[in-house]
């Protein structure tokens, strides 16, 4: 099962990718996550990536595709993936598609995952992270049960640089302009499948295994 995850900043597709890997098996692939560890290891690219990422501006599709590219190669990824935050734009989504024919392969569905814009604010103002083990929380949905610890393994959590209000709302922007008319994209390729992304987070997982499954 090869999948991408279109949906705006904070429509949950990172939280839903999560509970798909421990559903199907498959690895999440969030370019996001991948540019985010690069500027934590101080790598040249990391570097390069963190000054578009703080105005809340796409990095350049060159970089971004070398990745995702590498990514594809490795072993885990045969049994499928989970695209999360990739593509972005038309230009990544057909050289998505470029990549893919060449290794004799096709997309098994692109699922949008639809959330009201004045939902999406406060899911990402209140977003924490666990710098240990990955797990999401939102101080104002799903608190952790000691404020700043996870749940799960006691490591501490974080905010991300680019939750806040201003670098937001460049975002939705961006989203809107760049990353939206993939929708129509994956339509008319007949892959597209549509979700409401409200409701708790296990009823929204519920709809879409549903519809991965028909
Ligand atoms: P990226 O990391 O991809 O961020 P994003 O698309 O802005 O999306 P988010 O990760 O913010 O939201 P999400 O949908 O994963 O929501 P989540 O599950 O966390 O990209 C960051 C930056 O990297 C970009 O701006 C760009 O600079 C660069 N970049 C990345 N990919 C790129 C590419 N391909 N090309 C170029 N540049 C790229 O949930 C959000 C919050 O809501 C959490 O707190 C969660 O707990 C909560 N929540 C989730 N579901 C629910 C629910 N049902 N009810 C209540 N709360 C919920
Ligand atoms: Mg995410």
């Amino acid at each position: 099962m090869r999948l991408v995850l279109l949906g705006a900043p904070g429509a949950g597709k990172g939280t839903q990718a999560k509970k798909l890997i421990e559903k199907y098996g498959i690895p999440q692939i969030s370019t996001g996550d991948i540019l985010r560890q690069a500027v934590a290891d101080g790598t040249p690219l990391g570097k390069e990536a963190k000054s578009y990422m703080d105005k809340g501006e796409l990095v350049p599709d060159k970089v971004v595709l070398g990745l995702v590219q590498e990514r594809l190669k490795q072993d885990d990824c045969k049994k499928g993936y989970i695209l999360d935050g990739f593509p972005r734009n038309t230009a990544q989504a057909e050289a998505l598609d470029g990549m893919l024919n060449d290794m004799g392969m096709s997309l098994t569905a692109a699922i949008s995952v639809d959330v009201p814009k004045e939902d999406l604010m406060k899911r990402l103002t209140g977003r924490r992270t666990c710098k240990n083990c990955g797990q999401m929380y939102n101080i104002y949905f799903t608190p952790p049960q000691k404020e700043g610890v996870c749940d799960k393994c006691g490591g501490e959590l974080f905010q991300r640089d680019d939750d806040k209000e201003e670098t937001i709302k460049k975002r939705l922007d961006v989203y809107e302009a760049q990353t939206a008319p993939l929708v129509e994209y994956y339509s008319k390729k007949g892959i597209l499948k549509s979700i409401d992304g409200t409701g708790s987070i296990d009823e929204i997982f519920n709809k879409l295994c549903a519809v991965l499954e028909s």
